[in-house]
């Protein structure tokens, strides 16, 4: 059963999180949230949080983290369907019934009278009912017509030979196979492809294809599928009543989905005085183009890495046969939440092409506003900006492969984009501008996800960028380079980091159940797990908040800033951030070790936890070391 976004969004927004994962774990309130022993892993302390203005649940110990939906799925080991049905009952909103769905994948198909010699068509493969069919004698029905009994005893198989189902999947890879075979038909299409610099292993790759010239083209080579054409609107009506082919004399790109199967088409005239340049078939019952990204499936089969949307069709192809995978388009509109989501399912760190000119940057604007939300879990987000008058199809023609690359690989971090971004429209030498800059980075930081350090370390960051910090720089050394190793270990240097970004915090929270409560990292992380809650929104405010805090241990945290150089860090939000990610998981990794070697356990299940959270920290550890 596919439930729509819109069905899911309605049901999770009368379902309050708080309640719902109350009657399961034990809440207390404390602040903003409501925090509980995790019932995801073994713990003494509370650390699992849940929020309900972001109806949002989040273990600082093992990281279980999510929404009401998620949380069903993962305390009862049910699939997403029935948990959703139970949500249905609970909130009364309806779910999309069974059968409903699988009817809409059927249409009727007719008998239609033999087609004429002279049209050269029927290149689908002729299946077994398509057959039986065209066999129909059409004077048959004639020659019995006086026959009292006919009506019982023939009309019925009549019936059935005359009108059968067809499938809509079926239909389209028809379709598709019918305009794939055009093209050799076709000498300007051909050269069209040509001359856009397709290689045949490229068209065959993305099955390509041609739409004749012919009105009614699809009429004739599918007679019997006139109605299904029409449900996936191939097939229009015009006012005065008379059908005519959606697509003719353009060129085809076929759009598979996930599973790969052909879901719809896009369709571009041969050259471009033709408008409109590029026609989508519309959506249907089988082709929603906002849960759709071309190239999805084709780079998902060629094992891409590194996923980058881009604007076009011929964008996605020109990158794939220069041996770029994993570029994705969308289907001629806007990139919304969902195709973020689907990116961001292939890997956390994605890459959004924009244009250079002032409509690219509408464009980037607005991509920003519905990715920013979506930016927890170490989800990463970059921009690359292309040259004016370029996008990736001519850039790569131009560049070649490697340059490309290059330029690909430099596209800035989020945050010096979204620096660049805000400055360009204010005066940053003037005190009026800096705080405009502040007020529009706000505005920009609000869409972030509560939990994340991500938007401390952007206000941060931009402070220190404009100057406002200058001021708070007691303790650093800066003569010492990234030298930690030599004077500080990894502990006091996590100390140091604490106390320059206390929101990092979130990320070190799992060491506290590791540390011996005899290390100083440990009482430090004890005294966040109190203060964390409260923390003043601006980080600067946070920063003196928590040397109150930790004022017994004065003495200490002043030899340990001064010897470990944070502040070298702190020209990218996205480094420290790493870094406090990687260091966390370095020790946990580090002290996960030191227990299991002690060899006291208080039980088997302890024992088999442990030897579970060591190999996945240690799949982690190996991503730490590729990126240092
Ligand atoms: P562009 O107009 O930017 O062109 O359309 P392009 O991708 O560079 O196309 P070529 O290189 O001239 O062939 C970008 C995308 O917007 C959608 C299509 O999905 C296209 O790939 N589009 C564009 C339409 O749906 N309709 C149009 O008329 C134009
Ligand atoms: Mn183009």
């Amino acid at each position: 059963m596919a439930i729509p976004q819109h069905t899911i969004d309605q049901i999770l927004d009368r379902t309050d999180i708080v309640d719902l994962i109350g009657q399961r774990v034990k809440l207390k309130k404390s602040g903003r949230t409501y925090s509980g022993c995790c019932p995801f892993h073994q713990e003494k302390s509370p650390s699992f949080h849940v929020y309900r203005d972001k109806q949002y649940y989040h273990c600082f110990g093992c990281q279980a983290n999510g929404n009401a939906i998620r949380f069903l799925m993962d305390i009862d080991h049910r699939n997403f369907v029935e948990v959703m049905k139970d949500l249905s009952s609970q909130t009364g909103i309806e779910l999309p019934k069974d059968n409903q769905e699988s009817k809409k994948l059927v249409y009727k198909r007719e008998t239609k009278k033999p087609i004429p010699a002279e049209v050269p068509v029927t290149t689908s493969k002729p299946s077994k009912t398509n057959e039986s069919a065209q066999h129909f004698d059409p004077f048959e029905e004639f020659q019995n017509a006086d026959d009292p009994f006919l009506e019982f005893d023939h009309a019925p198989t009549f019936q059935e030979d005359a009108i059968q189902e067809g499938n809509l999947f079926d239909l389209l890879e028809n379709v598709a196979q019918f305009y794939e075979k055009q093209l050799p038909q076709s000498q300007s299409a051909q050269q069209y492809f040509k001359q856009r610099g397709l290689t045949a292993q490229t068209i065959q790759f993305w099955r390509l294809g041609y739409a004749p010239e012919d009105w009614q083209h699809l009429e004739k080579a599918f007679p019997q599928d006139i109605e299904g054409l029409k449900l996936l609107g191939l097939i229009r009506t015009s006012d005065s009543g008379r059908d005519f082919d959606l697509l003719r004399d353009r060129v085809i790109f076929p759009i598979r989905d996930s599973k790969g199967r052909v879901v719809g088409f896009g369709g571009r005239a041969l050259n471009d005085e033709i408008k409109p340049k590029y026609i989508n078939s519309p959506d249907s019952e089988i082709f929603h183009k906002n849960q759709l990204l071309y190239g999805l499936y084709e780079g998902r089969k060629q094992k891409a890495q590194d996923w980058l949307m881009v604007e076009g069709y011929m964008d996605v192809i020109a990158l794939q046969q220069y041996g770029i995978y994993g570029a994705v388009a969308t289907l001629g509109t806007a990139s919304n939440t969902e195709h973020l989501n689907i990116l961001f399912k292939q890997n956390h760190r994605i890459t959004i092409a924009f244009d250079g000119d002032l409509a690219g940057q509408k464009a980037a604007r607005r991509t920003l506003e519905i990715a920013l939300p979506l930016l927890n879990d170490g989800r990463e987000l970059k921009f690359f900006v292309l040259p004016n008058n370029h996008d990736p199809d001519s850039l790569i023609r131009r560049e070649g492969i490697e340059n490309f690359q290059k330029l690909l690989k430099d596209s800035p971090l989020l945050s010096d984009f979204i620096f660049a971004h805000i400055t360009q429209n204010h005066n940053i030498a003037t005190p009026e501008g800096k705080s405009q800059v502040m007020a529009e980075l706000r505005q920009l930081t609000e869409l972030l996800p509560k939990v994340g350090s991500y938007r401390y370390l952007l206000q941060q960051f931009f402070k220190e960028k404009l100057g406002f910090n200058r001021k708070w720089q007691p303790y650093t050394n800066n003569d010492a380079s990234l030298s930690f190793s030599t004077k500080i270990d990894a502990e006091e240097y996590v100390i140091a980091i604490l106390i320059h970004h206390p929101y990092l915090y979130i990320h070190f929270e799992p060491l506290r159940a590791l540390i011996p409560p005899e290390q100083l990292l440990h009482k430090i992380l004890n005294i966040f797990n109190d203060i964390f809650e409260n923390l003043p929104d601006d980080p600067e405010q946070a920063k003196y908040y928590v040397l109150g805090a930790c004022a017994p241990f004065h003495f200490e945290l002043q030899r340990i800033l001064q010897q470990a150089n944070v502040s070298d860090y702190t020209t990218s939000p996205e480094k420290v951030d790493k870094l406090a990610q990687d260091f966390s998981i370095k020790l946990q990794y580090d002290f996960l070790k030191l227990k299991m070697r002690s060899n006291k356990f208080s039980s088997i299940a302890e024992m088999k936890n442990l030897k579970h959270q060591l190999y996945e920290i240690d799949k982690k550890r190996s991503l730490t070391l590729l990126d240092s």
